[in-house]
């Protein structure tokens, strides 16, 4: 296999990430509600994977170094992975899996339902991110998986809406996701520099 180390290196650091936090949580490192700051970095992992996800091809085409589309699929499944465990430690932490609350949660918290429906487009690109789904739907695929701009919109007024007043790290990475899309515009593709051959 292609990259074989490199795509190790991917999934051990990226799998091992919020094993560090469950540590931190152990070793009380992360405040008084250690559950509800897990439900917090989860979701802005789940972000942060979705942003790096969407760098790779505009990293291949800057660098011409075909490692970076070669680990793209397995951090979309990252993304995909950290999204159903964030939604699962809400679930347990903030939830208590008391079901009968969740028709109060979602009027109390009308955000989940934006977050929903981005792990539900997530959901979509993780089933049919195999070779398989990739051949039976030929060009409709590329044009389905185009559905992480929305997860990316989602996301994005999903976190705005649980930070609300507090603006400056939102715009931070608000600011990413617009350069993420801008370096998509065909007219920008072709004036970016290209450093690498390929
Ligand atoms: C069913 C799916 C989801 C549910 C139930 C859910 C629920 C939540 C909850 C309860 C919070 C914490 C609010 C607080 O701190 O008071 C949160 C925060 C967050 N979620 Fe989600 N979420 C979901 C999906 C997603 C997805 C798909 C993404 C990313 C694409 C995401 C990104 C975030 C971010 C960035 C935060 C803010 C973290 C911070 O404040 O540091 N969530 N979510």
């Amino acid at each position: 296999m292609r990259f074989l180390w490199w795509r190790l290196l991917v999934f051990l650091v990226v799998g091992a990430w919020p094993f560090w936090w469950v540590y931190q949580a152990w070793i009380f490192a992360l405040g008084p509600d250690p559950g509800k700051v897990l439900v917090d970095r989860l979701g802005l992992g789940t972000l942060v994977l979705l942003m790096v996800t969407l760098c790779m091809t505009p990293l291949q085409r800057l660098t011409g170094w075909p490692g970076w589309v070669a680990v793209r699929r397995q951090l979309g499944l990252w993304c995909f992975a950290y999204a159903l465990v964030h939604l699962a430690a809400y679930l347990f932490f903030v939830l208590g899996l008391d079901w009968g609350q969740l028709g109060v949660e979602l009027r109390k918290r009308p955000y989940i339902i934006v977050g929903a429906l981005g792990l539900l487009c997530l959901l979509v690109m993780a089933v049919t991110s195999n070779r398989y789904s990739q051949r039976r739907l030929g060009r409709r695929w590329k044009a389905l998986h185009r559905l992480a701009y929305i997860v990316l919109g989602l996301g994005l007024l999903h976190f705005l809406w649980v930070v609300r007043a507090d603006l400056k790290e939102w715009s931070v990475y608000a600011g990413v996701g617009v350069l993420l899309m801008v370096v998509r515009v065909p007219g920008v593709v072709r004036r970016l520099p290209r450093l690498g051959a390929g």
